[in-house]
């Protein structure tokens, strides 16, 4: 089984491409919609949050889990892999949505200019200027958080000229530092690809992050047999849901509002199911 975690409901967006590219195996999905969002907490909550679920996950009988969440990526996931993994699951593999994307964001921008937009608590942590220095020392890396954009979203006010101003306010000062390529650094983001394409321009090219973490995925999965031979594939006894696929929803909170906007989130229609962690 595969353990996709999220502060909530955003993860799906990344899930649902997970699920599309990898259709063969068997997939839990946690949301910790009873603590989130996330995004404004500080690192010892994140990391402590984020610990609790893995371990959760890793009990399931999970053998990679992957951090679907940006800000659970930027705040835990570096001493989750470093100090707690191999103490307790040795075995076992997390991996975050901030790597793969900075590698594509590295190798496709032209210039060199990468802006990254995510919630406080990602872009206060730095995350993603490390891993891109990382990755090439001479990139320039221009961030800013937009904070409101987690909640226009979850009020499905995706169209909305409100949630367009705060894009465009968000954008602005990377607009003026001429970016050539944008990173989407939360989940909920992608659900307003459109509207962050039309307010930067045509010239910055916006990275899918879903896409990009699948792709990634897929990828990891083909270097590393070791990892995926022993992660267990569709099993029928596992809730199926509508293309077919073993799956099972898991929230920390009410599995009702879990289904009814999760349901939107990933396109098609989910049971949930409630879980204390
Ligand atoms: N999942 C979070 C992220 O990607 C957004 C929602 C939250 O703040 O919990 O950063």
């Amino acid at each position: 089984m595969i353990g996709i975690f999220d502060s909530g409901f955003g993860g799906l967006t990344v899930f649902k491409e997970i699920k599309r590219a990898l259709p063969d195996y068997s997939y839990i999905y946690l949301g910790d919609n009873l603590r989130a969002p996330y995004g404004g907490r500080s690192q010892e909550a994140v990391y402590q949050f984020t610990e609790k679920a893995v371990d959760f996950l890793f009990k399931q009988g999970c053998r990679l889990v992957i951090i679907a969440c940006n800000t659970a990526s930027a705040e835990a996931l570096r001493k989750l892999q470093q100090e707690w993994l191999p103490k307790n699951y040795p075995d076992c593999r997390i991996l975050g949505v901030i790597r793969p994307v900075v590698e594509e964001a590295a190798k496709i921008s032209r210039f060199g200019r990468i802006g990254v937009v995510g919630t406080k608590s990602t872009i206060d942590s730095k995350a993603y200027i490390r891993e891109l220095k990382t990755e090439n020392s001479k990139l320039q890396i221009f961030q800013n958080s937009c904070p409101l954009l987690v909640p226009l979203v979850e009020e499905g006010m995706i169209k909305k000229p409100e949630t367009r101003m705060t894009i465009k306010k968000c954008l602005r000062s990377l607009k003026e530092r001429e970016i050539d390529t944008l990173i989407l650094g939360c989940t909920h983001y992608p659900l307003l690809m459109k509207e962050f394409e039309r307010i930067i321009g045509k010239r910055v090219k916006v990275l899918d992050a879903p896409k990009v973490v699948a792709e990634k995925l897929v990828d990891y999965l083909n270097r590393h047999p070791e990892i995926e031979s022993k992660i267990e594939k569709n099993k029928t006894h596992l809730r199926q849901d509508h293309g077919g696929q073993a799956v099972r929803y898991l929230t920390t909170d009410s599995s009702e509002k879990f289904e009814t906007l999760g349901s939107k989130f990933i396109g098609s229609k989910i049971k949930g199911e409630k879980v204390e962690l």
